[in-house]
């Protein structure tokens, strides 16, 4: 459906109205800067930092003055960097991207070595002197997180992690895992807060770079049909749903050390729950918006003992087939412990404890290898109070309910009741599509392209702080425990189901069932 038929405005005044509201169009060119790529020999550098900066590049969306310089223990010429850089490009990258990357630069050493610093000044300032860079860094951690704390304390030490005889700006990207439990997100706060100051720090969670996870902005607070149904006098119960079809993909040492709870609950499925159920921001501004996120995530009940047994399911897939190929069980995986108790699965309920939310429930769940590749939000809204086709006509009518698709088809969709065409009143489940992809075509901007062009300009507001952090730990801190101690009890699911029978008989406990998909 065209937003013609939803509203009668033209395409042009949509889009000019889009322009308007938003806050960080490819048209913000960030000021001459050196991006400093820790780990630049590794995968993410490879397969998301140089593809996004190429794109950038391509776009006109980074500044004349711009280079970077790769770190890494490999040895690499400078050459070697280059070479790289353009095999990372789709396609050995645009003449535009060739252009900048005759400046990129590398400089090989441990981040334990101070004279590796030493070196990484040096070129610094040949940067500067150069490249016009104007003493402006950004220094992304793109490198193993047990690296984070030296390199930040070789920043610190080297006195690169402050503005420099010329002034300028240093920014620190940091990437997930932002520590593994609270305790250890506590001392990595402080070993990058001994050297940088938070509003120099931009943590990255990817999924707050995704277009649909900022529309669920947009669709919040600059409309004024959802926002006054979106609470406890209209809202039945809430789902949210991080859906991998994928299992473990050759990663099954790094999966055994993460599980689904760290790996997604801890960070893309809270913040997804946040941006949902949080207050209206007075403005689109980084902390404004945070302090809504925090002041929901303070809101959700952290759970005891028995509820973190009771409100929780924990799952394990074995094999089956996804799209009629069949694979292997998690514990077959290669680098799996045969015994392993790691979850790939978890479903749990939700209290939000504030004036608008106060009894809904919330239930989340996230697994690997199950049936779509699907990311969610269901708002799946109240009965009507009275309904005066009872009985058979509108028995199997379903709460009404808005989709947020977050992956794959971006969009939304409206499911309601309305009436079959014939002489019976008979009503069905109809639904009102809206998809991004149809509506603006070719225009979805990779998440890594907007946080980093976000972080180059320092617009923070969608990267996490620090007390989102450590309060996401808090809330999970009591199923950690549970875990560890082996409860509740690993559910095994079939690969490619929706996951195992003890998920839906905990949403059954207030007679609701998962909104699944085919
Ligand atoms: N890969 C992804 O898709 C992805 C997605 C989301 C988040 N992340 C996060 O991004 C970070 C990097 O992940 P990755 O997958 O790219 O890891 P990776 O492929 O193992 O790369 C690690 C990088 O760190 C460098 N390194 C390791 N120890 C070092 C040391 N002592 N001194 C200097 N350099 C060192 C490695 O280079 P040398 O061996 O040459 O020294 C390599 O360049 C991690 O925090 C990860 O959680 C990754």
């Amino acid at each position: 459906m065209s937003h013609n038929e939803l509203g009668g405005n033209e395409p042009g005044e949509l889009l000019a109205a889009t322009d308007a509201v938003d806050t960080a169009g490819s048209t913000r060119r960030p000021d001459p800067l050196c991006l400093v790529i820790f780990g630049a020999s590794g995968d993410l550098t490879r397969r998301k930092i140089l593809p996004a900066l190429s794109r950038l590049a391509t776009r006109g969306s980074l500044p004349e003055e711009f280079t970077v310089i790769g770190v890494a223990r490999t040895p690499l010429s400078d050459e070697e960097f280059q070479r790289r850089a353009l095999e990372a490009a789709d396609g050995g990258g645009s003449p535009e991207w060739k252009r900048r990357v005759a400046r990129f630069s590398y400089v090989a050493g441990d981040n334990a070595d101070p004279a590796m610093f030493t070196r990484l000044c040096e070129r610094l300032s040949e940067s500067d002197l150069k490249g016009g860079t104007a003493g402006n860094r950004l220094y992304y951690l793109a490198t193993v997180p047990g690296q984070f704390a030296a390199v930040v304390r070789g920043l610190g030490k080297a006195g690169i992690n402050i503005a420099g005889k010329m002034g300028g700006f240093s920014r620190l990207v940091v990437e997930k895992p932002f520590g593994t439990d609270l305790d250890s997100a506590v001392r990595l706060s402080a070993a990058i807060h001994a050297d940088f100051d938070e509003d120099q720090i931009f943590r990255i969670d990817h999924y707050m770079g995704k277009e649909t996870v900022q529309n669920i902005l947009a669709l919040r607070f600059a409309n004024s049909v959802f926002e006054p149904i979106w609470n406890r006098r209209h809202v039945d119960h809430v789902q949210v749903m991080v859906a991998e079809s994928l299992g473990v993909e050759g990663r099954g040492g790094f999966y055994e050390q993460a599980g689904a709870l760290r790996d997604i609950v801890q960070n893309h499925l809270m913040q997804v729950l946040a941006l949902t159920l949080m207050e209206p921001p007075g403005a689109a501004e980084g902390d404004v918006i945070r302090d809504e996120k925090v002041k929901l995530l303070r809101s959700v009940v952290v759970f005891d003992e028995k509820q973190a047994v009771s409100q929780v399911v924990r799952g394990q897939y074995g094999a089956g087939s996804i799209d009629g190929v069949a694979v292997p069980a998690y514990r077959d995986e290669p680098g799996v412990d045969p015994l392993s108790q790691v979850e790939t699965y978890v479903a749990a309920r939700v209290d939000v404890d504030n004036w608008r939310w106060a009894g809904v429930p919330i239930f989340v769940r996230t697994g690997k290898r199950l049936r779509h590749h699907q990311t969610e939000v269901r708002m799946v809204f109240q009965r009507p109070p009275h309904l005066p086709f009872a009985g058979k006509l509108a028995r199997d009518l379903r709460r009404d309910s808005l989709t947020l698709r977050i992956q794959p088809d971006d969009g939304i969709s409206l499911a309601f009741g309305a009436k079959v065409p014939g002489p019976t009143f008979t009503i069905s489940n109809v639904a009102m599509d809206f998809s991004y992809s149809e509506q603006f075509p070719g225009q979805t901007v990779d998440a890594y392209d907007r946080l980093l062009l976000d972080a180059m300009v320092g617009d923070p507001m969608l990267f996490i702080r620090d007390d989102e952090v450590q309060r996401a730990w808090t809330i999970l801190r009591p199923l950690q425990g549970a875990f560890a101690q082996g409860e509740p009890r690993l559910a095994t699911y079939e690969a490619g189901t929706w996951g195992p029978e003890e998920a839906d008989r905990l949403i059954g406990t207030v007679e609701r069932h998962w909104r699944n998909s085919e």
